[in-house]
């Protein structure tokens, strides 16, 4: 790695300018009007599967052929990565013959680690600690609907997983208020809230969703059972924050609803919410081709 190296890793690591910048460029590539003439054009990327993945997977080779570009799609049983092969090994390997890295993993030291061996940007598809190329969709969704996220209020309930500390981080970046509603057991890590405070964030835990919701212009929800998750007993701890029609009523009126997908219907959200008015969950996963595009080419250009 060059400290020239531009590594899109987590949201805190990146200045809040250079992430308006990104949204802006995804805007603006959505319209059509940039990104259209091959700049990635002879650039190569390899993307790391270690976990499963839709729309990560789609959306980032879409993006990167829509640029120009050419992929290589790597899930970790066809590597010597899934024999034992050191991440650090990996990444010098792959830097000699791609121009930037995806993956996707459980921890997030690797993810790290393939960062300080490579030495060509590494983009973080998803970690058990966050997956900070969703949260650049879901602002872009909430903006195309509802204008500047900044000074807004977004509600999280649910599991206080790898999304919501994304979301921790992404309110400290663009400036809006976030309340977070999670059983005890599953609160978010405590240092990210310390991080938030000692940044000047608006976050504020809490274990009635009722009370997170109230005020809020977006609802948002993911997943009971996380990939790595083990199930016992999370499903009953979890029913109270189940986002319903109910809860969605006790936000404003004109409240948007996002979650990052893939959804459970009937578990962490009922139907009528995912699939009615207020959802821009599609909208949200079609962000994911627009915003990497404009993630890929901070990285590359
Ligand atoms: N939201 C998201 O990352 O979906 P996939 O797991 O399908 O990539
Ligand atoms: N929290 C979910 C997000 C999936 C996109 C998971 O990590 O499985």
């Amino acid at each position: 790695m060059t400290a020239r190296t531009r590594h899109f890793l987590d949201l805190d690591a990146i200045d809040a300018a250079e992430l308006r910048v990104i949204i802006d460029a995804a805007a603006a590539m959505k319209r059509g009007e940039s990104g259209l003439n091959k700049p990635l054009e002879g650039k190569f990327l390899a993307m790391i599967f270690e976990k499963q993945s839709t729309r990560t997977r789609v959306s980032f080779e879409v993006a990167m052929k829509q640029l120009g570009g050419e992929v290589v799609v790597l899930n970790s049983n066809d590597l010597q990565l899934g024999r034992g092969e050191s991440v650090a090994d990996t990444a010098r390997v792959l830097s000699r013959y791609v121009d930037c890295i995806m993956m996707r993993t459980y921890g997030s030291e690797r993810i790290a680690e393939m960062a300080d061996y490579a030495s060509v940007p590494v983009i973080n598809g998803l970690t058990d600690s966050t997956p900070p190329c969703q949260l650049m969709a879901d602002v872009l969704a909430f903006e195309e609907h509802r204008g500047p996220i900044k000074g807004r209020t977004v509600a999280w309930s649910g599991d206080g997983n790898n999304m919501a500390a994304s979301w921790i981080h992404a309110s400290v970046k663009f400036g809006f208020k976030l309340k977070i509603a999670t059983p005890p057991e599953l609160s978010p890590d405590p240092a990210l809230l310390t991080w938030a405070d000692k940044n000047g964030g608006s976050v504020e835990l809490m274990h009635d969703p009722r009370a997170a919701v109230a005020g809020a212009d977006c609802v948002v929800t993911d997943a009971w059972v996380s990939m790595g998750d083990n199930e016992a007993s999370r499903h009953n701890m979890l029913a109270p924050f189940r986002v319903d029609a109910t809860l969605m009523g006790a936000a404003k009126e004109n409240v948007v609803f996002l979650h990052c997908l893939p959804a459970h219907r009937g578990e962490e959200v009922t139907a009528d919410v995912i699939d009615g008015p207020q959802s821009l969950v599609w909208d949200e996963a079609e962000n994911r081709l627009h915003s990497q595009k404009a993630i890929l080419a901070w990285c590359l250009q």
